[in-house]
């Protein structure tokens, strides 16, 4: 029998050094990409896989995103009196009835594989998934999540997006081995965190979405500390591949590293020139920009 997968887990506690001061007060996760936070971006993207659950594992100064997703009486108020129903429409469509959202703390920083575990409690014995805000994921028709979910109803394993990178970047990624990169859908060999490009299996960089089994809580229980001192997920998947199959993806669309400032610039001209409401205007002020500054 095929399960559904209905939680999606966020880790949304990490301190976001890479964008201070912006992210001093302000989660990073909160940065928006035209008018959209980068985590809206990330909960549509399991939305558009059919995830009912929302469980952010989040730390003190994170509160932002629960008001995100929370209702604001007063301004949705102000927004009826004041006849704004486009505005207000936008307001509570930020998520769909029947969408629950649980937040639980990460009291220290302690890695990604950490932060998922602290959300065990939440997830039953069923299969899930991890959302990254980081990266934000134009997968076009399809959402990468939904792409991955498509992966897993055929194959019911664990399954990991990844893209090719250079190999200078391979320091910053987990990186995957397998047969043949030319594979779109693969079975996994090895997998290591932000390897040296001389020690890289290859060339294929895991982005920020993971479908796991519950078999991942215990492998991350007994995972020590690892690259940057912290507990990797990447870690526990290296286990977890000595048990069961992990598939890898390469996903259809595009992903802008928001971690980055370059990529989060860069997705924020690609949002720009589809956006509906300065898409055009965008475009001559972009070419103005670009004749000037020849
Ligand atoms: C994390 C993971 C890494 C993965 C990356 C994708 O690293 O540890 O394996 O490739 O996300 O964005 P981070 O970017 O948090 O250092």
């Amino acid at each position: 029998m095929s399960m559904k997968i209905t939680k999606a887990i966020f880790p949304v506690a990490g301190l976001g050094t890479r964008f201070l001061p912006a992210t001093k007060a302000n989660p990073k996760e909160m940065m928006p990409v035209v008018d959209k936070p980068l985590i809206q971006y990330a909960v549509e993207d399991a939305l558009a896989a059919g995830i009912t659950e929302l469980i952010f594992v989040t730390s003190s100064s994170k509160r932002a995103i629960e008001d995100h997703f929370d209702s604001n009486f007063e301004l949705e108020s102000n927004l009826l009196e004041r006849g704004k129903q486009d505005l207000l429409d936008i307001v509570q469509g930020i998520l769909p009835a029947g969408v629950s959202c649980a937040y639980i703390r990460q009291k220290s920083p302690q890695g990604l594989g950490h932060a998922v575990l602290c959300a065990k409690q939440l997830i039953s014995n069923e299969p899930f998934a991890v959302l990254l805000a980081d990266d934000l994921i134009d997968g076009g028709k399809q959402s990468c999540l939904q792409q991955m979910l498509d992966v897993f109803q055929q194959t019911q394993t664990s399954v990991v997006a990844v893209e090719k990178i250079t190999k200078e970047d391979t320091k910053k990624y987990g990186v995957i081995d397998v047969e043949s990169t030319e594979h779109h859908i693969t079975s996994i060999r090895g997998i290591v965190e932000k390897p040296e490009p001389a020690n890289a299996p290859s060339n294929l960089g895991v982005v920020g979405r993971y479908i796991l089994t519950p078999a991942i809580f215990d492998l991350l229980e007994n995972t020590a500390q690892g690259s940057g001192g912290e507990i990797q997920l990447t870690d526990a998947i290296a286990k977890l591949l000595k048990k069961e199959t992990v598939m890898a993806l390469q996903f259809k669309g595009k992903r802008y590293d928001c971690g980055s400032k370059l990529g989060y610039l860069e997705a924020t001209i690609a949002y720009a020139l589809k956006h509906p409401e300065v898409a055009a205007d965008f475009r001559l002020l972009l070419r103005e920009f670009a004749e000037c500054t020849a």
